[in-house]
C-alpha cells in the first residue's frame, strides 16, 4: 500500500531502524522488491533514478508499472524519483502520482543548490509529495570514487531549515557504484549530523557497506538506506548462472525468473538486517 515516504522514514527514525530503498531498473526489480516486502511485512521504497529514465527513454512506463506494483503490495511502500537534476522530470513524476522525489543539486554552487531545492520543495509540497535533497556530494556518482566527501553537521541543520526538505542525504564515507563492501563510514559524524538535524538521514552508495557497517550506521542514526549496485550484482550473477547452466535456453523468463528470485531473497535479507532495532 502506498504510504508517504516522510511517514515511513519518520517512523523508522523514531524506532532507530533502517528503511530499505532499492533502485528499479527493470520491471523484474520492482516485482522482486514487492515479493521481499510481502515476505517480510516490512516497508520498502522503490526508487527510479533519472539515469534509469534516460535508459528507458521515458519515465511514465516504468513509473506507472512500479506504482501499480507498490499499490498492490501488502506492506507499506513508497515510490521515489531518485537523483533527479531535471525539474521538468520532477513535475512529470508528481503528475504521475509518485510519492516522493530526490532533488540532486549537489553539483551546483551552494547558494544555487539551496534556492533550487527550496523551489522544488514548494512545487512538491503543494502536491503532497515529499522531498529528499543532498548536501556534501556523495563520492562516485560519475565514476570518480571519492569517499572523502563529508557533510558538516551545522551546515546540514542550516540547509534543512533553509530549504524545508523532508529527508537529507549526507556524505559520511560511502561512494556510489562500489562492487566491494569495504567502505568505512564515519559513525561519529553520522551521530553528530543526526543530533543536529530533525529530519531522517539518507545513505547513498550503500552497496559498498558491509552488513556490520550498515548496522553501525543505523545505530548511529542513519535511516533511509539506498542500495542499487549490490542488487545488480545479484541479478546479473543469477542470469549468468542460468545461461551458463543451459546454453540452449531461449525463453527469457527462464533466466529472468531465477534473477528475480535471487534479488527478492537478498532484499528480504537486507530488510530484516535494517529492520532489527538498534
Ligand atoms: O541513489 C541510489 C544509491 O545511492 C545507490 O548506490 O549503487 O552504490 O548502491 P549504489
Ligand atoms: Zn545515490
Amino acid at each position: 500500500m502506498l504510504t508517504p515516504l516522510r511517514e515511513l522514514a519518520r517512523d523508522a527514525r523514531t524506532r532507530r531502524v533502517g528503511l530499505g530503498a532499492f533502485n528499479v531498473i527493470h520491471l523484474e526489480h520492482a516485482t522482486a522488491f514487492a515479493d521481499a516486502a510481502a515476505a517480510t511485512g516490512l516497508p520498502v521504497v522503490f526508487q527510479i533514478s533519472e539515469n534509469a529514465v534516460k535508459y528507458h527513454g521515458a519515465l511514465a512506463p516504468l513509473c506507472l508499472a512500479t506504482l501499480a506494483i507498490a499499490r498492490d503490495c501488502p506492506a507499506p511502500t513508497a515510490v521515489h524519483l531518485d537523483h533527479a537534476e531535471d525539474v521538468d522530470l520532477i513535475r512529470e513524476a508528481v503528475d504521475l502520482g509518485i510519492t516522493s522525489v530526490m532533488y540532486d543539486g549537489s553539483k551546483l554552487p551552494d547558494a544555487e543548490n539551496r534556492a533550487a531545492t527550496r523551489a522544488v520543495v514548494e512545487l512538491c509540497h503543494a502536491a503532497g509529495v515529499d522531498v529528499e535533497a543532498e548536501l556534501g556530494e556523495v563520492g562516485g556518482k560519475n565514476g570518480v570514487h571519492d569517499p572523502s566527501a563529508r557533510t558538516d553537521p551545522a551546515d546540514a541543520a542550516a540547509f534543512v531549515a533553509d530549504t524545508g526538505v523532508d529527508l537529507l542525504a549526507v556524505a559520511v564515507g560511502s561512494s556510489h557504484a562500489m562492487t566491494t563492501r569495504d567502505a568505512r563510514l564515519d559513525e561519529g559524524l553520522i551521530r553528530a549530523i543526526a543530533a543536529a538535524v530533525d529530519v531522517p538521514l539518507v545513505l547513498h552508495g550503500s552497496s559498498g557497506v558491509s552488513d556490520a557497517g550498515m548496522r553501525g550506521a543505523i545505530a548511529a542514526g542513519m535511516t533511509k538506506i539506498n542500495v542499487s549496485t549490490h542488487l545488480n550484482k545479484v541479478f546479473t550473477g543469477a542470469v549468468r548462472d542460468a545461461l551458463g547452466a543451459d546454453p540452449a535456453l531461449v525463453d527469457s523468463r527462464a533466466w529472468l525468473r531465477p534473477a528475480r528470485a535471487a534479488v527478492a531473497a537478498e532484499v528480504a535479507r537486507l530488510l530484516r538486517l535494517y529492520g532489527e532495532p538498534s
